[in-house]
């Protein structure tokens, strides 16, 4: 959350920001849209309200401090009484400061308070005469609203007639809840209509629009009422129930009455505990004076009323700039679009990814890649991109290219549904999985490329990587193209794959952030399939390299391969126990990722390739160049640093050599390395 707020250097800087504010107010109070997120607006306008303090002669006349709606909006009809805003704290210190100022006001400690959820949605007055209602009028500039009587009968919880027969003007906000709001972008959708960016937006695009071919419903909460004098705030609230209206009393973050700022603070905390299971959004929590006679007594400013407050909880929506699209396939082999974002703090969290549901909702939002965007994050739920800032366009902005094949398997896509889906449905995720546990980092299983996957997978012998390892000799010579020979060759490439190490047997399961190198520290930390299957988070996050995210979403990978790893233990593959490769585990215990530990031609060294292998090592790939320099007590890495200690540098070598040579590293040709190595070629 933003608690401070930048000092504006100069009048230029500070007439920038008043047009900034300004503008932003105008489109926040018009159609929901704007250009800031509420976080920033909030800390602009406390440059605004600090410059102006520090040079009281220079404020200028059209700044938003001291405005309902920042003087953004206007209305014509005149409120009964000022419709008023609210001042913000944004700390419990902040709280604390403002209770005691208004203690000394009174000269007396606050009998009660009440402390009530802060709806972020829009401020009405709906007034009514012998309990039928009459009219209905937005907030406006807070002395003369807009009449949006048409829209009433929308208003959950804006009661046509009371229980009563009285003469009352209702105050609350008016909001889409979270069910209202996803059924309203469903109707939209349906009517071609580009979706509401978030509740706040549709509910103000709602309470407006006069011609709809559809009907949206909102929500009403009274939290306030012109008519009954006297009550304490939390008996109106309760008068106002009986009448009939919605109440904040209906949800978990009901009113509560607190006797002093401990309790005050508690309710705080517990109403922003339960902010993401709410059914509705909340900006914060308001406190107020209860008792009549302490608001008589502190009044009200021009813009707020000196018993309350609003106890800011940081924004929910944040702008950031939409950098890319990635297209994940789904184990169902749906093709789901997914956002790569500028990272930006959501309530503390940092993100970097969000969901952009499917194709067609792309299109009908009308995102752009380099737009800012809106990104909405509660509590657990996966934050999503709502819409971008039309505004903020600088006419750099890209379209976002749909895939044109399964980014998975390369087949063709069904897109006949919203959701688009790979043709292959589940088996793209059985194809391309076989396929990656065959290749030759992996199981090395060679004769079984693309076509081979496909036909296994389509003749329905292979679903997963176990059915691989129960092929029979009868079963392959079914396929199409399958001789005696192709048969017996590749059954004799599985059967060798049984005893492939069990790096390369733990990568073969392709678990998301294991590639080769972190699965020969997984596998060298653990030394046995059976070790890795029984390792929880924490052991995993002992492996060199692996964070506690990581660790978790890895734990998280085992354990739905659970019945996977039974199988393929059953069938003997990936059983065999590898002692702990001194080297990876010393590292990893190390904690520091150095070097490797004894044993072996090169313990002690931290080791990168570079250009290609000739000699000995021709014919080794990465990866098992990266292995044997484990085998031989090194310590294998990509890039070169202050760190490194050798490097191993064929032909062709560029730019890692060049910094090897800046660094003064020890630098061997492969016919040099393969002497120094020699007696762990072959292993
Ligand atoms: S009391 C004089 N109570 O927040 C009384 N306002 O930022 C002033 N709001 O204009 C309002 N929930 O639109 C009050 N429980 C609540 C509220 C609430 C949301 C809105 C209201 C107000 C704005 C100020």
């Amino acid at each position: 959350m933003i608690d401070t707020a930048a000092p504006l250097a100069s009048p230029s800087a500070y007439a920038d920001a008043v047009a900034t504010a300004v503008q932003a107010a105008a489109a926040y109070y018009a159609d929901g849209s704007t250009p800031l997120g509420d976080d920033e607006y909030d800390a602009l306008l406390r440059s605004i309200a600090a410059y102006e303090s520090a040079h009281p002669g220079q404020a200028l006349p059209d700044s938003p401090t001291g405005k309902v709606a920042g003087g953004a909006v206007t209305g014509d009809v005149p409120h009964s009484v000022p419709m008023l805003s609210l001042d913000n704290v944004f700390s419990a210190e902040e709280l604390e400061s403002w209770a005691a100022g208004l203690e000394r006001r009174l000269g007396r400690p606050v009998a009660a308070w009440c402390v009530e959820p802060k709806l972020d949605g829009l401020a009405i007055a709906a007034r009514y005469r012998a309990g039928r209602l009459q009219q209905v009028i937005t907030r406006g500039d807070g002395l003369a609203g807009e009449d949006i009587t048409h829209a009433a009968d929308a208003i959950l919880g804006l009661p046509a007639e009371l229980t009563e027969p009285a003469d009352i003007e209702l105050r609350g906000e008016v909001l889409l809840t979270q069910d209202q709001f996803e059924h309203a972008n469903r109707v939209r959708a349906d009517h071609g209509a580009t979706p509401f960016a978030n509740p706040r937006n549709g509910a103000a695009g709602t309470l407006r629009a006069k011609d709809r071919p559809y009907r949206i419903e909102l929500t009403f909460f009274a939290y306030d009422a012109i008519g009954p004098e006297d009550l304490a705030h939390s008996a109106l609230l309760e008068h106002l129930a009986a009448l009939g209206a919605n109440t904040a009393a209906t949800t978990a973050a009901r009113p509560q009455h607190c006797a002093g700022t401990t309790e005050v603070q508690q309710r705080i905390e517990e109403i922003a505990a339960l902010r993401a299971e709410l059914p509705f959004g909340i900006d914060g929590v308001v406190v107020k004076a209860d008792l009549a006679a302490d608001r008589a007594e502190a009044g009200s400013g021009s813009r707020a009323p000196r018993w309350a407050v609003a106890r800011k909880l940081a924004a929910q929506h944040k702008v950031t700039r939409l950098l890319g699209v990635e297209w994940n396939v789904g184990r169902t082999g749906i093709i789901a679009p997914r956002a790569v974002l500028e990272p930006v703090v959501i309530d503390g969290v940092t993100v970097t990814f969000a969901t952009l549901h499917n194709p067609a909702d792309i299109e009908r939002r009308g995102l752009m890649i380099g737009d800012q965007v809106f990104v909405y994050r509660a509590g657990d739920v996966i934050p999503r991109v709502e819409a971008p800032v039309l505004d903020a366009r600088t006419g750099a902005e890209q379209p976002i290219a749909f895939p044109e094949a399964c980014p998975r398997c390369g087949d063709a896509i069904d897109t006949t549904e919203q959701r688009w889906r790979c043709i292959r449905g589940r088996n793209c995720q059985a194809v391309a999985s076989v396929l990656y546990a065959a290749g030759r980092d992996q199981l090395d299983i060679e004769g079984l490329g693309g076509t081979r996957a496909v036909q296994l997978v389509e003749a329905g012998l292979v679903a997963d990587l176990a059915d691989l390892f129960t092929l029979t000799r009868e079963q392959l010579l079914t396929l199409e193209r399958m001789g005696e020979t192709s048969a017996d060759n590749l059954l004799a490439a599985i059967a060798a794959a049984r005893t492939q190490p069990l790096n390369r047997v733990f990568c073969a399961l392709g678990i998301r952030g294991t590639g080769r190198t972190m699965s020969r520290r997984i596998a060298a930390h653990f030394g046995g399939m059976a070790a890795i299957r029984a390792a929880d988070a924490e052991s995993l996050a002992g492996v060199d390299g692996i964070g506690t995210e990581k660790a978790r979403v890895v734990a998280a990978e085992l354990a739905d391969l659970a019945p996977l790893l039974d199988r393929l233990a059953a069938l003997g593959v990936g059983t065999a126990v590898t002692a702990p490769a001194a080297t990876a585990t010393a590292a990893g215990e190390s904690g520091t990722g150095d070097t490797g530990g004894d044993g072996g031609p090169l313990a002690g060294e931290a080791v990168v390739v570079t250009g290609s292998m000739t000699g000995a090592l021709a014919d080794l790939s990465r990866n098992q160049m990266n292995e044997l320099i484990e085998r031989a007590g090194g310590k294998a890495s990509s890039s070169v640093s202050k760190r490194t200690t050798l490097l191993v540098a064929g032909e062709k070598a560029g730019s890692k050599r060049a910094k090897a040579e800046e660094l003064g590293i020890r630098i061997l040709t492969p016919e040099e390395f393969a002497t120094l190595v020699a007696s762990h070629l072959s292993a």
